[in-house]
């Protein structure tokens, strides 16, 4: 594998992301939630930038992604999107932003894009959302559908677990994601499910699949930034931490207050100095004017 960034400098789009799929050439997508991670990701060649409702538990400290805003996922895409040149930018629908309505997800995918500067959203579910999915598409909104275990349904599921283990289940994922791209979805997080059902549902569906968790056999994978970059305090069995970076971070923060402390930080290179000529005159102007000698 080459850690060389590609060479080609053209943005992403959509249809990039389907000709990968075509050409067999897996869809790399990690998640950013500020300018400058996602200069980052950008710079180190990633096709697409998901802007997560996984913020709620990396950068806004919530125990689920349950109690993330709209005006948190706007503020957060509009942040990534000041970073992002080449990358593909989606940003994910939190909770109760899209199942309300489909005029209300509409107006809400509408200000991801209009106010973040999002190229397409992501929102969770089957075949049950395949109507808002399809008036979004209608509209003119990419749509990246997500299936399997996913993460604003967490009570519902009964936790963080590998979903569709079982015959029926499996089925129904692949429904979901037949429903999901009837409907005109461009792609399709496939969330900890088996890896079997991951290869056999990317081997049927003409768009890509992204998997976190779900194996090989997918098109793409997705990861969290925190996750990889070993920020985060547990990591996922699904993910990798590809450097340590919450050690790093730490390790230079201690030596910073170390140098404060003995006060061999600032060192005199980096503070201005003042002219002599002002300094003389400052100095002239803190002195207590001199006793004449009548006084007294
Ligand atoms: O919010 C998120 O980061 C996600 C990924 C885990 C796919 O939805």
């Amino acid at each position: 594998m080459s850690a060389v960034p590609s060479a080609d400098t053209r943005p992403v789009t959509t249809a990039t992301l389907r000709a990968c799929k075509v050409a067999g050439e897996p869809i790399v997508m990690v998640t950013a939630y500020d300018a400058g991670s996602a200069r980052l990701a950008d710079a180190a060649g990633v096709d697409a930038i998901l802007v997560g409702d996984s913020v709620g538990m990396t950068v806004l400290g919530y125990d689920s992604t349950l109690p993330v805003t709209m005006d948190d996922m706007v503020r957060h895409t509009a942040a990534a999107s000041r970073g992002t040149t080449r990358a593909l930018l989606v940003a994910d629908m939190p909770f109760l932003s899209f199942q309300v309505t489909p005029e209300d997800a509409l107006r809400n995918a509408g200000r991801l894009m209009a106010e973040g500067g999002a190229h397409a959203v992501k929102l969770e579910g089957g075949a049950a959302v395949a109507p808002t999915v399809l008036k979004l598409t209608e509209a003119g909104v990419p749509v990246m559908g997500h299936v399997g275990l996913t993460p604003q349904s967490v009570h519902q599921l009964g936790g963080y677990k590998v979903q569709a283990k079982e015959t029926e289940a499996a089925l129904r994922l692949i429904d979901d994601c037949r429903a999901l791209q009837a409907a005109g979805a461009f792609a399709i997080v496939l969330e900890c499910i088996p890896v079997e059902l991951a290869a056999i549902v990317s081997e049927e569906l003409d768009i890509p699949t992204i998997g976190i968790g779900a194996g090989a056999g997918c098109d793409g994978q997705v990861q969290v930034w925190h996750d990889i970059l070993g920020l985060s305090g547990r990591t996922p069995k699904h993910a990798k931490r590809f450097a340590e970076l919450a050690e790093v971070i730490e390790r230079a923060v201690a030596t910073y207050a170390a140098e404060v402390r003995d006060r061999s930080f600032p060192a005199g290179e980096g503070c201005t100095r003042m002219e002599p000529r002002v300094l003389a005159e400052l100095r002239r102007s803190r002195e207590v004017p001199a006793r004449s000698g009548r006084e007294g």
